[in-house]
């Protein structure tokens, strides 16, 4: 411990100022490459996308989807590295990818995530080849890379090459499988679902496989209102599309115009087959996907597995949206490191927890069991397991789990053990206490211990320790790790106007000089040190974009928090992920123009000039090689 503590002080890169630029801001020294873009061709059966021509409709063509299936995915979120042969310059690189940016994709689409007016609607109506093509811009895109005479490049045709998308048929695993909410008309048995998206964060296993988290899965459903009219469907069902506050007449993505799947009056409980944790065989190119309902059901930012001391796993979990909460599952079997085979089976067996956090600075994981002694039986909604899962965030709500300001990325420090918990921000926490109606449940809107500011703009991380440092322990310490603004109480920017901050705190670091101001942690990462490294999701203290950040988590620069990289205009930063030699940071550059649209671009990045933005991945090296934050 003592050998990797001095490693983690050994951050020596000289850190960057926020950005307006339309450019990847690297410290002096550093280097990236574009490794791959959304719309290039993993096989040389299809052609890639030209971008050139998304204004003169090319996503219109009736050929689109079919290429755009065989082709890398948009918005590129979560990465993870399966090196092969155990090497650090060669492996197989598994990218989500979250969801469409209808304006940058489809010409005259004025359809912006988060714009809720008619006319997105009118324009699907239309065009309703545009499902699709969205349908299969999502999920997950498996791809080889290599790094060749320093820089990086994807393999194309690879037999690892693959696309997961929205219509891909999963296995559906664990205690769910086959259970009355899971059936629909199409799976009659309720053990199959077509496809996985609105895929934000991941994991990795011990064993080698990937796992994707289904987030905001609610965007796509429509017509809540034609099924509260309806007098012959359960009302526990109709209650359980409330409490993930599913959209009534038309959604976001307005699928269902061409796929019935997304038409609730049609299928009542197809919701119940997504916002679960998907694992995926990067290795293995034909093996069917699983979603693994043990681990529950709510908007799944990110699972992180981690060997606890007796063997058994421990996944940590964030559900993120405003006033959910932290997951805790934990397997009843252990990890064979001999075996990886039987490992497969590891995540359909087990306890989810929710966690309570009190303002000694101790917590609980609560046990989501069903029970009909307890508060999780059929008087309060659930018959059975399967229910508990399918409705995890009512169970959690009457366990009395505490509500986060948005839990995202939950990631257990490698050498250290302890949790960090990125909330992003809420700007819906109440400056009074008080109580209100959220997602189909009364809560206490007023700040708590864990969720200390009221409008909580920039966002914070909590750090977790296990009791005995026991990752499959019910009970655990915790603090306040870092409450991000701006350390030197300047002025700050938010969507609300100028507000003061004076809040701002970095675990405790003294020299407010030295720190970067940062707002709006999303995902983070460590390196083998154990430098704790955060991206980026939205408002920034001085209205700067979205970047990359790194603090020690110990020694005496624990919370010493430096910005390493800031994105293109319009972009959010993702990803996070080390080579296992430290020597490559993987990030995706998401949404990059986000805001503007094919006729008016924001942004031209990554390839400059008049061209369209496009999200990628990209590959952080330092110049003539080195761990990345030397
Ligand atoms: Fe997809 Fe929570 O960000
Ligand atoms: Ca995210
Ligand atoms: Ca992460
Ligand atoms: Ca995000």
């Amino acid at each position: 411990a003592q050998a990797r503590a001095s490693k983690a002080a050994q951050l020596g890169f000289k850190p960057i100022v926020g950005s307006n630029a339309d450019a990847v801001v690297l410290p002096p020294g550093y280097t990236y490459d574009v490794l791959i873009r959304w719309g290039e061709s993993l096989t040389s059966k299809v052609p890639d996308l030209d971008a050139s021509k998304l204004d003169a409709g090319a996503l219109l063509q009736p050929n689109a989807a079919e290429y755009q299936r065989q082709q890398f995915g948009t918005n590129s979120d979560a990465i993870h590295f399966f090196p092969l042969n155990g090497r650090s310059d060669h492996g197989v690189l598994c990218v989500n990818n979250e969801y469409t940016e209808d304006s940058l994709m489809f010409p005259g689409h004025p359809g912006l995530r988060g714009l809720r007016g008619g006319r997105s609607r009118a324009y699907v109506q239309e065009h309703p080849q545009v499902v699709p093509v969205a349908k299969a811009a999502q999920g997950v895109s498996v791809v080889e890379i290599k790094r060749e005479r320093g820089r990086w490049r994807f393999v194309k045709d690879s037999r690892f090459n693959r696309r997961v998308t929205a219509d891909t048929p999963i296995d559906i695993g664990g205690p769910a499988r086959g259970a009355e909410l899971m059936r629909t008309k199409d799976d009659p048995r309720g053990e199959r679902a077509l496809g996985t998206f609105a895929n934000c964060a991941g994991g990795e296993t011990p064993w080698g496989t990937y796992l994707t988290a289904e987030e905001n899965i609610q965007d796509y459903f429509a017509k809540l209102d034609q099924l509260e009219a309806r007098k012959d469907v359960d009302p526990f069902i109709i209650e359980a599309h409330r409490r993930w506050r599913m959209w009534k007449a038309q959604s976001l993505y307005n699928w269902d115009i061409a796929d019935p799947r997304f038409d609730l009056a049609t299928t009542p409980t197809e919701p119940f087959r997504f916002g679960w944790i998907v694992e995926i065989d990067p290795l293995d190119p034909t093996s069917t996907p699983i979603k693994r309902t043990a681990l529950g059901r709510f908007a799944h930012e990110g699972a992180s597995p981690v060997i606890a001391g007796n063997g058994r796993i421990a996944v940590y979990m964030g559900d993120d949206d405003k006033f959910e909460y932290v997951y805790k599952f934990i397997s009843t079997n252990r990890f064979d490191p001999r075996n990886r085979a039987a490992n497969r089976s590891l995540l359909d067996q087990g306890t989810l927890h929710v966690a309570r956090f009190d303002a000694s600075g101790k917590g609980e994981w609560l046990p989501l069991v069903f029970d009909p002694k307890g508060p999780l039986n059929a008087a309060a909604g659930f018959r059975n397991q399967a229910d508990v899962l399918i409705k995890a965030r009512m169970a959690a709500y009457l366990l009395g789990a505490t509500p986060m300001d948005r839990p995202e990325d939950v990631e257990a420090n490698p050498t250290t053990g302890r949790i960090y918990i990125a909330c992003t921000r809420n700007e819906n926490r109440t400056v009074e206490a008080g109580t209100t109606t959220y997602g189909g449940r009364e809560i206490d809107t007023s700040p708590n211990a864990a969720n200390p500011r009221s409008a909580n703009n920039f966002g914070h991380i909590i750090e977790i320790t296990e009791a005995g440092d026991d990752h499959t322990a019910l009970e655990f310490s915790w603090e306040v790790f870092l409450l991000a603004g701006d350390p030197s109480g300047g002025r700050l920017i938010t969507h609300l106007g100028e507000v003061k901050s004076d809040s701002a705190y970095y675990a405790g670091y003294a020299n407010a000089a030295d720190l970067s101001p940062m707002g709006s942690p999303d995902n983070v990462g460590f390196d083998r040190a154990g430098n704790l490294w955060i991206v980026t999701d939205g408002s920034q203290p001085h209205g700067g974009n979205d970047g990359c950040w790194v603090a020690p988590t110990v020694g005496p620069n624990r919370g010493r928090l430096q910005q390493f990289m800031s994105g293109p205009v319009g972009s959010e930063v993702c990803g996070c992920q080390f080579s296992p030699d430290d020597e490559t940071l993987f990030i995706s550059i998401q949404h990059p123009g986000a805001g503007g649209s094919t006729a008016e671009p924001r942004s031209h990045w990554p390839d400059g000039g008049s061209s369209q933005p496009r999200s990628s991945v990209i590959a952080i090296r330092k110049e003539g090689g080195g761990v990345v934050g030397s």
